[in-house]
């Protein structure tokens, strides 16, 4: 399970402050308890970001959390240990996969299934599924492109909005997450649609709307006394006594029953709809008192401009109509106490809980209340269409026709037959549906389904039968082989021979290449020697790009560490100045990689060094076969490749066996693994001679290649 961004932890849970330490969190910690308890889960391993910064509490530095024998939480550095904002941390999240690859590693086990949640860890979660083979199941929590729209429509400009939320790369890297999941998992049906519907893909992943669930040792039965939680108890009847005593503060008769409401103060919530409904009907307010917890407030006036606008008119409408003594607006309410008795106390008073709000796609007050045996009036929208079909615990209204609203609340009301009937059927059916109970066996139940038959909508996307990361963590020996003359050049029996011995120890040895050629290129020359048994990774274009496995995964966190100080643009307008450079084809050109042909002649290197050092930039200069000048990245190399590839996957360098023939394999076969220089080899590369672990083999290409395999005993 992956959550990134926040700061989480399994008890006392900071929620809300800030905005990234929200509702997800405690949804993901209970989802993880949860699955813990039950039968059929082996382990879940919850991972985080590490945090290790004085601004925050020092538990979310520790790097594992025990909760139970079967839930821990596991944290995992990237971008430094200091505590930032999720929109910073886009640049970190291939080190986070990076880390999270080593710890697969160490762990020796790989996870069965991944789930991420939010777009940063959806996208870390995914390239691991990649990686390994394995289900990926994503849950969004909310999606760049619903934010956007709500920016757009709150006055924001695009440019604004990019910048602080890198929104565009967030939308991005959302369409990828969600054609690379084998399940998409939303809590409502409007979610569903209306969220994902925003996506190109939207209609292709498979979905499931599964609730979250709710704590129901918080919100047991209102005929029950207190919680079973003796701890708690002592709080809890103070929270019931002051939750009534401000009730009766406002009210004239307090026995009445209570119509209940309880949202945030927001225009959306139409809070002034139930007023004028309460008010506009005489019948109504002589049946039962009106109770609007709209938020906590000390002054109005210190409010946001939105919010001030809802509650000032919540007075006016008071006002209005005269519910002086009928109608209460507290002030101030506790959540984790107040509101279960809230509930309750509405509930005892057999009244009614209201949620007209405009559109409503969730809607978990409306659960809470019907959990407590409370009935409800809500409005006729995604989460409370889903809540009263599941549950059968209410009506469903219009939200702007106030006398359907009241018909609804004096329906219930009146009638005590009807009102027990929606009060038994919330609290059973709440349990029913709303549980992480049965949260988890309708999730269990999919990702069973998953499990024996990946998603097969679009063959192209089915994940690999032979997943490029378990094979490499199985694997401890490489052969890294440049192509040109190396592998392939002058005797192809001997090129038949090399390969049919890989081939028989293809469980114990890895085949790479690393050539000078683009993927592209090199695939289609090998395909022409019938080299068609798949390689574990080329690494092309001069060490500039990393491909992985049958389905040449690429590696973008290869492409983010050596991006740094490349700059294109500059090099290429630098380099234009010199009359003795041509470009080579369009084709071999890449995002990291520039070429040109040149003839060799004294001073021509050094003066190209001279020019782009005098401008400050950054590079790698590689010249070879007398004719090849590739300027690439500072960072990339083909050595550098094998290196990085050596250290992300914590293999020695020493269980590699890396070949090569010329010049610009040079750098690849010095220090650290062990070598061979093939028969054909070209001079300039003869200085690397009675160099420890380097070979020079008396047979040509591949053939030089067998021979060293027999000399280092490599198969052995
Ligand atoms: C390959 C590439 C070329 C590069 C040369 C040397 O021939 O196609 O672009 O310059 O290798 O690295
Ligand atoms: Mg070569």
């Amino acid at each position: 399970m992956f959550s990134i961004h926040g700061l989480l932890r399994a008890e006392n849970m900071e929620m809300g402050r800030d905005a990234d330490t929200g509702g997800q969190i405690k949804y993901v910690v209970e989802l993880c308890r949860a699955l813990s308890k039950h039968e059929k889960v082996r382990r879940i391993d919850l991972f985080t970001r590490l945090i290790d910064d004085k601004s925050v509490s020092d538990d979310y530095a520790q790097i594992t959390e025990e909760i139970n024998s079967k839930f821990r939480i596991m944290r995992i550095q990237c971008g430094g240990k200091k505590y930032m904002r999720k929109e910073l941390l886009w640049p970190h999240l291939d080190e986070y996969i990076d880390n999270m690859t080593k710890f697969i590693k160490k762990e020796g086990i790989i996870p069965d299934i991944v789930h991420g949640h939010y777009a940063d860890a959806g996208y870390v979660a995914s390239q691991l599924s990649e990686f390994f083979g394995i289900p990926f199941l994503f849950t969004g929590h909310s999606l760049g492109r619903t934010k956007k729209q709500k920016l757009l429509d709150n006055g924001y400009n695009d440019a604004e909005i990019v910048k602080k939320y890198k929104i565009d790369q967030r939308i991005d890297v959302e369409e990828d997450i969600l054609k690379a999941s084998d399940l998409i998992i939303t809590s409502t049906k409007q979610e569903m649609e209306h969220q994902y519907g925003m996506y190109e893909c939207g209609g292709l992943p498979a979905f499931r709307v599964i609730p979250p669930g709710l704590d129901l040792e918080i919100f047991y039965p209102y005929y029950h006394d207190t919680l079973s939680d003796t701890n708690r108890e002592e709080e809890q009847i103070f929270a019931q006594a002051s939750v009534l005593e401000e009730l009766n503060r406002f009210f004239l008769q307090t026995d009445k029953p209570i119509v209940l409401a309880l949202c945030r103060p927001d225009k959306k919530k139409n809070i002034s709809g139930l007023i004028r409904a309460y008010g506009e009907d005489k019948e109504l307010q002589s049946m039962a008192n009106l109770a609007v917890f709209a938020g906590i407030r000390k002054d109005i006036s210190d409010k946001e401009e939105n919010e001030k606008k809802v509650l000032t008119e919540m007075l006016l409408l008071i006002d209005k109509y005269d519910l002086y003594g009928k109608m209460a607006i507290p002030k101030k309410h506790n959540f984790e106490y107040e509101v279960p008795e809230l509930y309750r106390i509405a509930a005892e008073k057999r009244g009614v809980f209201v949620n007209v709000a405009f559109t409503e796609p969730f809607g978990l007050t409306l659960i809470e209340a019907s959990a407590v045996g409370l009935p409800i009036v809500a409005t006729d929208d995604g989460g409370p269409r889903d809540i009263i079909k599941n549950c059968v615990c209410g009506i469903l209204v219009n939200p702007v026709k106030t006398d359907e609203v009241s018909n609804a609340i004096k329906k219930i009301i009146s009638n005590p037959n009807l009102w027990k009937k929606f009060s038994k059927n919330g609290i059973m059916k709440v349990r029913k549906n709303y549980t992480w109970e049965s949260h988890v066996k309708t999730y269990l139940k999919e990702v069973f389904s998953i499990k024996k038959s990946p998603r097969a909508k679009d063959i192209s996307m089915a994940k690999p039968t032979d997943p490029i990361g378990k094979r490499i963590i199985d694997l401890n020996y490489f052969l890294i082989t440049d192509i040109d003359n190396t592998l392939i050049g002058q005797n192809n029996e001997q090129l038949n021979h090399l390969l049919t011995l890989l081939k028989k120890n293809r469980d114990k040895i890895g085949f790479c290449v690393a050539t000078g050629r683009t993927v592209e290129s090199a695939v289609r020359h090998m395909k022409e020697y019938n080299i068609n048994h798949s390689l574990d990774m080329i690494i092309s274009s001069v060490g500039t790009e990393i491909y992985y496995g049958k389905s040449l995964q690429f590696s973008r966190s290869w492409r983010t560490h050596i991006s740094r100080q490349w700059d294109r643009n500059k090099l290429k307008e630098l380099l234009d100045t010199l009359n003795f450079l041509e470009y080579q084809e369009e084709e071999t050109q890449r995002e990291f990689k520039i070429s040109f042909y040149m003839e060799p002649a004294k001073d021509r290197v050094a003066a190209i060094h001279e020019l782009l050092i005098k401008n400050k930039c950054r590079y790698n200069l590689v010249y070879s076969h007398n004719q090849f000048l590739d300027i690439l990245p500072c960072r990339a190399s083909k050595g550098k490749a094998i290196r990085f590839f050596s250290y992300k996957w914590e293999i020695p360098l020493g269980n590699f066996l890396v070949c090569g023939d010329s010049g610009n394999d040079e750098e690849m076969l010095r220090g650290g693994p062990l070598a061979v220089v093939v028969g054909n080899h070209s001079p300039e590369i003869d200085k690397l001679r009675g160099r420890k672990n380097i070979y020079f083999a008396d047979a040509a290409c591949a053939g030089g290649i067998v021979e060293a395999l027999k000399h280092y005993n490599f198969i052995n």
